[in-house]
């Protein structure tokens, strides 16, 4: 399995046009070292010619220039984006289907909840029925047998529903659902290889843990540091775990979790512009180095 960053940053990406924090101030002086970042997606595929894109991203235009696999030209018109599999509703994972709307039809896997935002408060598939087919609905069931997406055969996708809360502009925000925000576990069939993916992770249960413990690799949420980062750098006043993000650090943390795990390889994703792990030089980098934590960045390659 071909896994491919295309985007590792949070809703707002890194630096953010707006802000002035220590990190997103520093990348752009130079007093900080790290990379930029573009918002969180990734591209999964079996044969490294047909792609599945995980999430659509506002960035996505950029992500696309950024990996020639995706643009194949193999026709005057042309994509390797063969399916699009959504992992929930949220702007930063959904909007980049604006800008792939010159190829449609798409085939477009996700919940009937993020179907249902998606027709509603956030009505995508209702505007891109205008372009040439729009968005075709393919439905990923909850608590069901893992799925194949016909462009890659070799992929088994398992949908595992997480606790999370649904975006601002869901018809039931403040009333979670199942299928509001899922992880996938993904197994190629011929390499054996297993990835958990899951940028949006808010808690972690002992049947969660148990598919995270069968992975060869995790790649998790890794939005915050610590859970009132926002109020801390103030630049917001929201909780990570009001968002429904667990934070690294503290008594049930990310990195107490990923500690609790032998064998994987571990790497953050979905990691916010606030975050101190995105400087390279700081000590809660240095304290994930240690632990065997990978922190992913735009254009980073995985092969499981
Ligand atoms: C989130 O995952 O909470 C989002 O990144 C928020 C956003 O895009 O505004
Ligand atoms: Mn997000
Ligand atoms: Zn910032």
């Amino acid at each position: 399995m071909h896994i491919r960053i295309l985007g590792s940053a949070a809703g707002g990406g890194f630096p953010q046009w707006n802000c002035n924090c220590r990190n997103c101030r520093g990348v752009r002086d130079g007093s900080v070292i790290a990379q930029p970042r573009t918002q969180s997606s990734i591209a999964l595929s079996d044969d490294g010619e047909n792609w599945i894109l995980c999430n659509a991203s506002p960035d996505i235009r950029a992500q696309l220039a950024s990996f020639p696999a995706l643009q194949p030209a193999r026709r005057l018109r042309d994509s390797a984006i063969a399916a699009i599999v959504l992992l929930d509703s949220q702007i930063d994972h959904t909007t980049g289907l604006l800008s792939l709307r010159e190829g449609c039809p798409h085939e477009v896997w996700c919940t009937e909840m993020v179907h249902q935002d998606l027709s509603t408060g956030f009505p995508l598939f209702p505007m891109l029925s205008h372009w040439n087919g729009g968005l075709k609905h393919n439905l990923i069931e909850l608590d069901a047998e893992p799925f194949s997406i016909p462009a890659c055969p070799g992929l088994r996708l398992t949908a595992i529903a997480l606790r999370s809360s649904a975006p601002p502009y869901s018809p039931h925000r403040g009333n979670p659902h199942p299928g509001d925000n899922i992880g996938l576990f993904i197994e190629d069939t011929s390499t054996g290889g297993k990835l958990f993916y899951a940028p949006g992770l808010g808690q972690v249960d002992d049947g969660l843990l148990a598919w995270m413990r069968r992975a060869d690799c995790l790649l998790v949420d890794g939005t915050l540091w610590r859970d009132d980062e926002m109020r801390v750098c103030e630049v917001g006043d929201k909780l990570g775990s009001e968002m429904g993000h667990l934070a690294q650090s503290g008594p049930g943390g990310m990195i107490e979790v990923l500690d609790g795990i032998d064998g994987p390889r571990k790497v953050l994703i979905h990691i916010n512009n606030t975050n101190p792990i995105l400087d390279i030089a700081s000590p809660e980098r240095a304290e994930l180095d240690a632990r065997g934590i990978e922190v992913a960045y735009d254009g980073m390659g995985i092969f499981l």
